[in-house]
Formats: C-alpha cells, structure tokens, sequence
C-alpha cells in the first residue's frame, strides 16, 4: 500500500506535496519522491529512499518550483526499497512522471512487449512499465495523454491508482484508479489528489470520491467551464459528485476506525484480496507462488521444513504444520526463534526453513536464520515488509503485501502469513502428488470466497462487542481449540494478552483434562473455537466437560451449529468452509473480541505498555 499526492492550482505545488507525504506516511515509508513541472517547462523528478523526511533533505537545495506536482510515499511490492526503484518514474523520453499505488499482475507480459519494440527499463518496478505503455501508447496511436491512460490502462490487469504529468501539458493534471482509493479535493482555484482525504482535509471539505476504471482529468485553465471532468477508461463521461468531508484528520488516517487495530481488522477481506492477487487464480483453478516456482526441488527433497518465528508469527507457522504436514507430507518442526537459536539444533543442508516475520526485522528470527544458513539450510522467508533484512537474508520467500501493520498487536499480517503458508502446502502437495486433485481443487475455489467470508464475520462485530461488556470483568481466560484451531486459541490468547493486559493462556482442549481443568470457575471466561471439522464431536464434550463444572463459554461455531449452540454461553457464528482454512474465519472473533474488552477497559489498543511493533532486540 503507498500512498500518492497530486497538487494544481495557485499556489506552490512542492509544500502541499511533502505535507501530504507526511500524512501519508502510514500507508508505507520505504522511499519517496516528488515530481515538478516549474515555470520554464521543466520537469523535475526527485527521490530518496527512506522517509519522507530524506526526501525534504534531498530536496532542500533542488529547483522545487512548480504550481503542478505529484509525489508518492512508497510501501514496496515490486523491486527493493531504493531512489530507482522509488516513484514517480520517467517515461523514456523524460517527458512523462508517474506515480503509482496498487499492484500490476500482468506487468512482466506488458514489458516484454515493449522491450520488443525497443523500450529499456531503469528500474525493477511495474509501475515503469505502465508510464512506458503510455507513452508508447501516445505516440504510436498518435492521441492525447488522457485517451493514451485510458488505453493503456484497458490492458492492465491488477490495481492502481496513478497520477501522470506531461511536461508540455503543464496545466494538466491527470489521474485513475482500479481497486487502489484515490480522492479529489475541490479547493479555490486549486485542485488536490491523494490516496485518501488526509492530505486534503486542511484545504477544502469538498471532495470526490473517483469509482474503479474512472480517469479523472483537472485542467484549470480560465476558459473551461469544467475544470474537473471524469471519464470511464472505456471514454464514457461521468458527473463527478462532490461530497463534503466530515472526518477529522485523526479520524481520516485510521479510515474512520478510532484506532488502527480495528481497522486493519476490517481490512482483511481487501488484504487478503490483495495477498492473493496474481497468486490464486480460481478461474484457472490453480496457484502461482514464484518464491515455490523457482526452487521446487528444494522443498520436493527437502526432508524435514523447521519453521521459525516469534509470537502471533509462531502461531501462524503452527497453523502451517498441521496444513503442510497433511497436504505435502513432509515432517515439520515448528521452533521459537529464541529457543532455537541458541539450543544447538541439529540443521541438516536439506533442511528447509520457512522464516515468518511481519517486520522482517526480528532479532530473535534474524539470528535462527543465521544459524540455519551456517549449517547449509535453504531459507525461504514470508515477510509483510519488501527489502527488510530478513528477506534479504533468506534464500527466497513470498511477501504478504497487506500494506503497514500499524497496530502492535497483529491481525492482517495474521492472516495473510495462514494464507501463504497454506499456498506454499498446497503447491508443495499437488507437486509431490501428496494431495488428490479434487481436494486441491477445492480448497483453491474455497481460498477464493474466504474474503468475502471474512465480511460475514466482521458483521457480528456489535455482538462481540456487546460480549466484551459482559466478560471485561474477568482477571483470567481459557482459550481451547483442536488441530487447526488449536493455534487459533493460542493467537486469540495473545491478542487479549497483548493488549488488555488480562492474562489468558491457549490449549489444546483435550488437555484441559490434564490438569487447566481444576481451573474453571464462573469467574474465568472460556473461549472454544469449535467450528465443524474433523474433531468437532470432541470438542463438544470438551464443552461439556467444562459446563458441568459451572464454566462459563464463548463458543466460535460454524454458522447453522445446533449442538455447541445448545450448551455454550455464547456463541459467535463463522461460515462453514474447508478445515484447513477456518483459522481465516475463527481468528477473527478473536481479534475483535480482544479489541473491544481492551477499548472497555480503556486501554491502549494501538501502542500497548512495555510492547514494542517490532522487536529488533534479543
Ligand atoms: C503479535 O500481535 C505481537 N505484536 C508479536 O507477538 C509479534 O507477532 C512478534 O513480535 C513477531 O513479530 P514479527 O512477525 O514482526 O517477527
């Protein structure tokens, strides 16, 4: 997720931009870059890896004149974090900037294509490719720049939202989007683009909302009646809606969530959407992993796969256990990156080890990935952060791309780190032939709907809140699952943890006999996510056994339940879909309900006590 700034109007471009970069900050800060149009003709592109802030550095002494700009914060999906790969990027002839937010599936086909009618390339970005097409677009089929966006993007499969500056159209501002946001801002004589009304808010309340496939061109030049004017990409003429702006600046940055847990809570539908694009393709009934593609043989011969990691990320690599032992049929370990790193494990060279880190800068994970590299182990890491040091020291790996994680507590890189590994088993077992077609077939369908899924849940969110009331009262919980779902109650565990201070442990449920058993009383809230699968009947009695000793329940069921709904307290409903994917489904109830007890409690959702979003140290 990056974030993109657009200015046109009466006044200096080049302050208004870097302001909004800042405001912008939140949606990536790998690098960024400003592109100008000043009073001579020129067009001045100027980019910095890094925060916004480097890039005010790099600019202090440049030419920023200009009442035209665009500028772009970047959060990397493709190539590394650096000023080439950093936006707006030239056309080849210099006379084009572009910016880009979103994800370009089909750029390697696109750029093929133009290395064939002789284009080069600077950098290692999708986005180059599509000013490229433009501009060929342009040339070739000699026509405007708005109708070259327009054709141009008919080609593009993925998301976006761009800007684009031509230097010898300097009284023109264009722009698009498909499945990225992008938003007008209606000032006095001026006009303002950005990723979201937060760079907008503090100079107009009139904005407009541009709708998937709209191309929106801002030419205020004093004898257009219509300075705004939006069109399809197909060139069928719209009437932009201004809309007035009712949020707060505070209140824009988190999407109108009160904090950024809940949002990126409600983000996972996109996010996921957006973890899976260009990887799970249901209509060719199949899934695309490069980071699997180009090293097949290791995970084929590998005998044994450690997985390493820390916290909520060690719970995602547990969830894989269960998935890539069933469906690839390989042994698996799953190991804290502290403990493994220092316990002398015995590593051999055809090990394979999968590193999860949503940060890719864990001390912990960092060094067990050392130690496995000395030992001659092939590292293959999911990471949500492009360029992080532990994707550049793994061997491959796959990125989740749900954009900056704000919120400590980890929720979106959650389940787009289930969803990889679950991609990685399923590729591993169709290869190995471990996993029948069928099965295959089906789950990949099913990956398909769990987004949509995932909205269905998020609808009890006023239930679970109003349960959160019931249970903020409680000093402990309990919270119980089986097989896939048994990590699921020990990443529901942490969340409470982590963020309303209420100590809560995960277990296995049938080991509640074993001893946790002695501890239910009516005053610690139990919390079994028991939805139908294999061990569903087990599970029942579990309930049972904890009902008969005056437990008080909070069940997570599949929807239409009629047993577990008879004998818990509470229940929260998911829909049903295939065992190895109701982690994305049961995880989620977890999520809220942890963030409401915390909001009741009035706690510190985003930034708990004593907890750090990142910990680069041992
Ligand atoms: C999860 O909610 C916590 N913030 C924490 O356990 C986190 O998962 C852990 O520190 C690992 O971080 P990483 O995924 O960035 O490596």
């Amino acid at each position: 997720m990056c974030g993109i700034v657009g200015y046109i109007g009466k006044r200096k471009a080049y302050p208004i931009l870097i302001k909004g970069l800042h405001r912008l900050e939140y949606r990536g800060y790998d690098s960024a870059g400003v592109a100008l149009i000043n009073e001579a003709g020129q067009l001045n592109v100027y980019k910095a890896k890094g925060k916004v802030a480097e890039l005010e550095a790099f600019c202090a002494e440049k030419d920023t004149c200009g009442n035209i700009g665009i500028a772009h914060t970047r959060w990397a999906t493709h190539g590394e974090p650096n000023t080439v790969n950093a936006h707006p990027h030239y056309s080849e002839s210099e006379r084009l900037a572009i910016i880009h937010n979103g994800i370009i599936e089909n750029y390697a086909v696109l750029k093929a294509g133009l290395m064939e009618q002789g284009y080069t390339f600077k950098s290692d970005t999708d986005t180059e490719v599509l000013v490229q097409l433009i501009e060929y677009t342009q040339v070739n089929r000699h026509v405007d720049l708005k109708t070259a966006v327009q054709l141009a993007l008919q080609q593009v499969i993925g998301a976006y939202a761009i800007s684009i500056l031509d230097k010898t159209h300097p009284d023109t501002l264009i722009a698009a989007r498909k499945g990225s946001p992008l938003v007008v801002g209606i000032g006095e004589d001026e006009y303002f683009l950005a990723s979201d009304a937060t760079p907008i808010v503090e100079y107009t309340d009139k904005v407009i909302y541009i709708e998937d496939e709209e191309v929106v061109v801002i030419h205020p030049v004093t004898d257009n009646p219509s300075p705004v004017t939006v069109t399809t990409i197909g060139n069928v003429q719209k009437t932009p809606e201004i809309k007035r702006l009712e949020l707060s600046l505070s209140q824009l940055e988190k999407g109108g969530y009160p904090h950024f847990m809940l949002k990126e809570i409600f983000e996972q539908p996109r996010t996921l959407t957006d973890s899976m694009r260009g990887r799970v393709n249901v209509r060719q009934d199949n899934i695309a992993l490069s980071g699997f593609i180009d090293n097949k043989d290791r995970f084929l011969n590998a005998k044994r796969i450690i997985i390493t990691a820390c916290g909520t990320s060690w719970h995602a690599g547990l969830i894989a256990m269960y998935a890539i032992e069933e469906f690839a049929q390989i042994p698996v370990e799953v190991e804290y990156s502290s403990e493994f790193r220092y316990r002398k494990p015995v590593i051999n060279k055809d090990d394979v080890v999968i590193a999860i880190s949503q940060s890719g800068e864990t001390a912990d994970t960092l060094a067990a990935i050392q130690l496995a590299k000395e030992k001659g182990a092939f590292i293959f890491s999911i990471c949500n952060v492009v360029g992080a040091s532990i994707p550049r020291v793994s061997d491959s790996g796959c990125y989740t791309h749900v954009g900056p994680e704000i919120g400590v507590a980890s929720t979106k890189a959650f389940t787009a780190q289930v969803t990889a590994l679950t991609m990685l088993a399923l590729c591993i077992g169709r290869e190995k032939g471990t996993i029948n077609e069928e099965q295959y077939l089906r789950i990949v369908r099913e990956l398909g709907q769990i987004p949509s899924k995932i909205e269905r849940v998020l609808g009890q969110d006023k239930l679970i809140g109003d349960f959160a009331k019931i249970f903020s009262y409680a000093q402990n919980f309990i919270y119980l699952g089986r097989g896939y779902n048994f990590p699921v109650a020990l990443e529901g565990a942490l969340k409470l943890k982590e963020i309303s201070y209420i100590h809560a442990e995960g277990y296995p449920a049938a080991e509640m006999k074993h001893g946790p058993i002695a501890l239910i009383s009516q005053e610690m809230p139990v919390v079994v996510v028991a939805p139908h699968c294999g061990t569903y009947e087990k599970i029942v009695s579990n309930i049972q056994e904890i009902k008969a000793r005056k437990g008080r329940v909070i069940a997570v069921v599949t929807e239409g339940d009629e047993l577990v709904s008879k004998i818990a307290d509470y229940c929260i409903e998911v829909p049903a879909t295939e065992e190895c994917l109701t982690p994305l489904l049961t995880v989620i109830p977890l999520q809220l309900l942890a963030y409401h007890i915390a909001v009741v409690k009035g706690c510190d959702v985003d930034q708990p006590r004593n907890l750090a979003k990142s910990v680069t140290v041992e």
